[in-house]
């Protein structure tokens, strides 16, 4: 069951396109008219990543996003989306307390947000449990192994993971533990193409590389990363399509020499009165001033 671009792209459909083709389109997105463009495009899968914090809020790192936050936005994107699947990624500290809370707020993706599922990092014991909870809750969930960015204090930095024997092992049984819990898809992020080739033919559900080279069944990129809207560094997978950063800058130093040498507004970007009213508006000359103009 391929997809053609008008249809609506479900978990199932999705799914077919391991086995079928084509791979999986999924970009980042954060707001209305940028979701919009993507969907229009042919964008197969939206992801409100949590990257959120780092490209649109301006933090350090994805640490201090909020539920709110990726409440808010996720409601923006789901709003313009007709065709992709919306796939909210639940933040730092919303599923690492309980249970209970973790699936309220999977939970709230769906009905405040209007999402078709989460993203979840990790896939220690207790991660695995709450994807089988979250699954059991009706909650469809994708996993997110290799280079986790919420374990950045743990890490020190982002890096490649899975370089050596025991490490990739661990990304290939971290990913079929997450397909046995539940999991519908899985982000394979920064690892070795063979260990994301391994990773691919291991699960039965689609894999989406970021960083991990062109086996997976799909692939992902943080959408300011790949328009060159980003400011500062970017990770050696990216491929920059292009550059919004100049475009911008390019028109916000035309505009400003346009208002500072008085080129706008001009006639074409300004309303007038009609005639009549400019002339009933226009001061008149009374005869108690004898012919005076005001200053
Ligand atoms: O937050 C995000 O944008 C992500 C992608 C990098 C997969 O998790």
């Amino acid at each position: 069951m391929a997809n053609t671009p008008d249809d609506k792209i479900t978990i199932p459909s999705l799914q077919a396109r391991k086995a079928t083709g084509p791979r999986i389109v999924c970009l980042t997105a954060y707001d209305y008219p940028t979701a919009k463009i993507l969907d229009e495009a042919g964008v197969d899968l939206i992801l409100v990543g949590d990257s959120l914090g780092m490209v649109v809020l301006g933090y350090e790192n994805t640490v201090p996003v909020t539920m709110d936050e990726m409440i808010h936005h996720t409601r923006a994107v789901t709003r313009a989306v007709r065709r992709a699947l919306v796939v909210g990624d639940m933040p730092y500290f919303s599923f690492h307390l309980s249970t209970d809370e973790t699936i309220r707020n999977a939970s709230r993706f769906l009905k405040e947000a209007g999402a078709a599922a989460v993203k979840i990092e990790g896939a220690s014991a207790k991660r695995l449990k709450l994807v089988e909870a979250m699954v059991e809750a009706e909650i469809p969930v994708m996993g997110h192994v290799g280079l986790t960015p919420q374990s950045i204090h743990h890490l020190g930095r982002y890096r490649v993971r899975g370089t050596a024997v025991e490490g990739a092992r661990r990304i290939v049984d971290d990913a079929v533990h997450l397909e046995k819990a539940g999991a519908f898809a899985i982000v394979l992020e920064s690892m070795p193409v063979e260990v994301a080739a391994e990773v691919t033919r291991a699960v039965r559900i689609p894999t989406i590389g970021i960083g991990a080279g062109l086996a997976c069944d799909g692939q992902v990129l943080v959408l300011h990363d790949m328009l060159g809207f980003s400011t500062g560094y970017l990770p050696k997978f990216v491929r920059k399509y292009a550059d919004v950063h100049g475009v911008i800058a390019g028109a916000a130093r035309a505009y400003a020499a346009d208002v500072r040498e008085g080129r706008f507004p001009d006639d074409a970007t300004s309303y007038h009165l009609k005639p009549e009213v400019a002339a009933e508006l226009a001061p008149k000359k009374s005869a108690s001033r004898k012919g005076r103009t005001p200053k």
